[in-house]
């Protein structure tokens, strides 16, 4: 922690910051957010027109990686270590996002879920913390999970779920495991938010179940991007330097109503 001052401890200045999910939604919006709060930001997503459209907005560098692609994540350390000399904080955003009716799901659709949402982070997070373990400053690390994750909120939706359970369990491993080399792991669980990927999502299969019913949202409205990106910008920072091992719940008040 190098400058304490109240306001600066909530910004990222001088650090170094690897986001995945960058070319849309949450994502995209976090990555933005860390340049703006003084981050060297690498974005990272699969999808090439979206991530480098978001990075050049930014001034920032971009990579094309599928995160569940073991060789391209070990490619897309190497490129920040090449670009920033370390890695402070890794914030995990993308996830596979296709719904699948459960009892007629396809071991397929659970395959690549997992493939992507848990061992996609898993990748990510082993790589951060080969890095991170070296530095005397450590680093955190911010895993989007999902309200889902232990609160059902829509249907067809069995697969994710299990993969954000997963995403959370690790998150918990991880900051037990490693918080001696001074690197703090949490995860965010968003309720809805108006992404481009949420959209696509309900077009694909009729948006049912207990999120849906209404007045379930005490707030009275889905998320935009941002207020998932703030959330996850204070666990990266040094504001939360006491935190490890936390989901925070970030939903409107969906979870307790
Ligand atoms: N939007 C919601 O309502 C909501 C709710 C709870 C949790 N979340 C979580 O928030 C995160 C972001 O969601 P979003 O709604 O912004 O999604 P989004 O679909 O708008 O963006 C996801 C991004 O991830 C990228 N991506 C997908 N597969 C990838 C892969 N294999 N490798 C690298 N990049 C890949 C996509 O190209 C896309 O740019 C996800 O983890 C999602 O599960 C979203």
């Amino acid at each position: 922690m190098s400058d304490l001052s109240p306001l600066s401890v909530f910004g990222l200045a001088g650090k170094s910051a690897i986001v995945t999910g960058a070319g849309s939604g949450i994502g995209k919006a976090t990555a933005t957010l860390f340049t703006q709060v003084g981050a060297r930001v690498l974005f990272v997503d699969i999808d090439p027109d979206a991530v480098s459209e978001a990075a050049e907005a930014c001034q920032s560098p971009y990579t094309v990686c599928d995160i569940s692609d073991e060789a391209q994540v070990i490619a897309t350390f190497d490129r920040a270590k090449a670009l920033f000399g370390g890695v402070d904080v890794l914030a995990n955003v993308a996830a596979y996002r296709r719904k699948a009716d459960t009892m007629t799901m396809p071991a397929s659709e659970w395959d690549i879920m997992h493939a992507v949402t848990t061992r996609g982070t898993f990748l990510m997070m082993r790589e951060a913390i080969k890095i991170m373990r070296d530095q005397d400053s450590g680093g955190a690390i911010v895993n989007v999970s999902s309200v889902s994750a232990d609160h059902p909120t829509i249907f067809n939706n069995t697969h994710y779920d299990s993969a954000k359970a997963g995403v959370d369990a690790m998150t918990r491993a991880a900051a037990v495991e490693f918080a001696e080399h001074g690197i703090r792991v949490n995860s965010i669980q968003p309720g809805g938010t108006a992404s481009g990927g949420a959209k696509r999502m309900g077009s694909e299969i009729q948006m049912r179940g207990p999120m849906t019913a209404p007045g379930r949202i005490p707030l009275g409205r889905i998320s935009d991007p941002i207020e998932q990106a703030r959330a996850i910008l204070f666990l990266a920072s040094d504001a939360a330097s006491y935190i490890t091992g936390h989901h925070l719940t970030v939903d409107g008040g969906y979870r307790v109503s």
